[in-house]
């Protein structure tokens, strides 16, 4: 099992990634009055497992899927919070995807303004992203993240026996984000490019994950909240990742990230912030996970989503692209302009 610190200002983390963590947060919290916080699908599947992990603790177990991060699931958490009678030394543990994850966390800095939390990821893409860095939210009235907290867990247990129940569709949707580290960090992109073959078998995904878990680690040491402008590199192929995940809906988090790198390589090439070269091989990478690009006939509508993304400065629309290996830029274009990148997944492809 590797142990990761993430030397956070507000509090440090400590990530346990690889067989046994499981049993390891079992342990640490033996003890502790634990609260846990899982969907309808993982308590289907863990509600033993839970119960011998935390015996005796109570379970807030909210209805699966994005639509329902909102504010409903929020105050589920905290009206079950009440009824358990939970005080600022209870521990939160947040055993699930990363809905639960932003979810549980967000009640968990707001309960009595903070009691403890735990992260227990049981997806790839919890594992290898949202569990780590301390960002909670819920979406509200159609607008993604909108309202949250950064508020630190004290540990994270990342353990792979999980992914086994994984459905492919979400494996596909940790890809996303794996995809994405692999174009900030240089190291991680050469492993990927060397093991393309191997990106959709289970062993090589969970060696990715604490190379992932390492590198987004340090990239939130070093800009917590978003403060210095380093931590937004970790929202490469977000702006139409998130305003395609707004307009339709229907495909996984990681999914979308994956059209949206596809979609501004487009981009990051026409306006002149990488090689076309580079812009390809962008590309073909993201169709090792995704094969596919899915036709958005609808696509233009996004922009409306698009201009309510956090990130963006002014009336323009901002992005974090690839630039070159390990490396991105950040660009803002007017809007009229990412309307015309859009219509290219309106096209008709082969
Ligand atoms: N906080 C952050 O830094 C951060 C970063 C990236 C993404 N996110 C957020 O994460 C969310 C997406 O997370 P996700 O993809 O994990 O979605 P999710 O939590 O909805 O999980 C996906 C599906 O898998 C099911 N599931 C979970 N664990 C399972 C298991 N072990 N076996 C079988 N099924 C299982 C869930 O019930 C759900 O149906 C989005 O809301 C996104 O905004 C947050």
């Amino acid at each position: 099992m590797e142990i990761i610190e993430v030397h956070t200002k507000s509090r440090p983390s400590t990530v346990y990634c690889g067989e046994g963590a499981a049993q390891a947060a079992s342990e640490y919290l033996r003890g502790a009055q634990a609260f846990v916080v899982t969907d309808t699908n993982v308590s289907r599947l863990y509600a033993d497992t839970i119960s011998r992990l935390f015996p005796g603790a109570p379970a807030c177990v909210l209805p699966a899927g994005e639509r329902h991060k909102n504010r409903t699931g929020l105050f589920t958490i905290l009206g079950k919070m009440l009824d358990a009678q939970l005080h600022r030394p209870s521990v939160v543990v947040a055993f699930g995807g990363g809905v639960i994850g932003d979810m549980a966390g967000l009640a968990a800095a707001l309960y009595m303004r903070g009691t403890r939390l735990v992260q227990m990821p049981t997806t790839l893409l919890a594992q290898v992203d949202s569990s780590v860095g301390g960002k909670t939210a819920v979406d509200y009235r159609g607008v993604k993240n909108v309202v949250g907290a950064f508020y630190q867990p004290e540990r994270v247990f990342c353990d792979p026996v999980f992914l086994n129940t994984l459905p492919a569709r979400e494996v596909r949707c940790g890809l996303g984000e794996i995809v994405k580290t692999g174009l900030l960090d240089e190291k991680v992109g050469a492993k990927i490019r060397e093991n393309a073959d191997k990106l959709h078998e289970l062993a090589f995904l969970q060696e990715l994950a604490a190379d992932c878990i390492r590198f987004k680690a340090g990239v939130v040491e070093r800009d917590e909240t978003e403060s210095s402008g380093l931590r937004k590199c970790l929202n490469l192929g977000h702006t139409t990742g998130h305003a395609l995940e707004l307009l339709c809906g229907r495909r996984s988090h990681g999914e979308y990230v994956l059209i949206g790198l596809w979609l501004e390589s487009f981009i990051a090439e026409g306006e002149g912030v990488c090689e076309p070269s580079y812009a390809q091989e962008v590309r073909s990478l993201v169709l090792r996970a995704l094969p596919r690009i899915p036709r958005f006939p609808n696509a233009a509508e996004g922009l409306r989503f698009a201009l309510l993304d956090k990130k963006n400065a002014g009336s323009g629309v901002s992005f974090i692209l690839p630039k070159s290996r390990g490396a991105y830029a950040e660009l803002t274009l007017p809007p009229e302009r990412y309307a015309h990148y859009l219509n290219i997944l309106a096209e008709e492809r082969q």
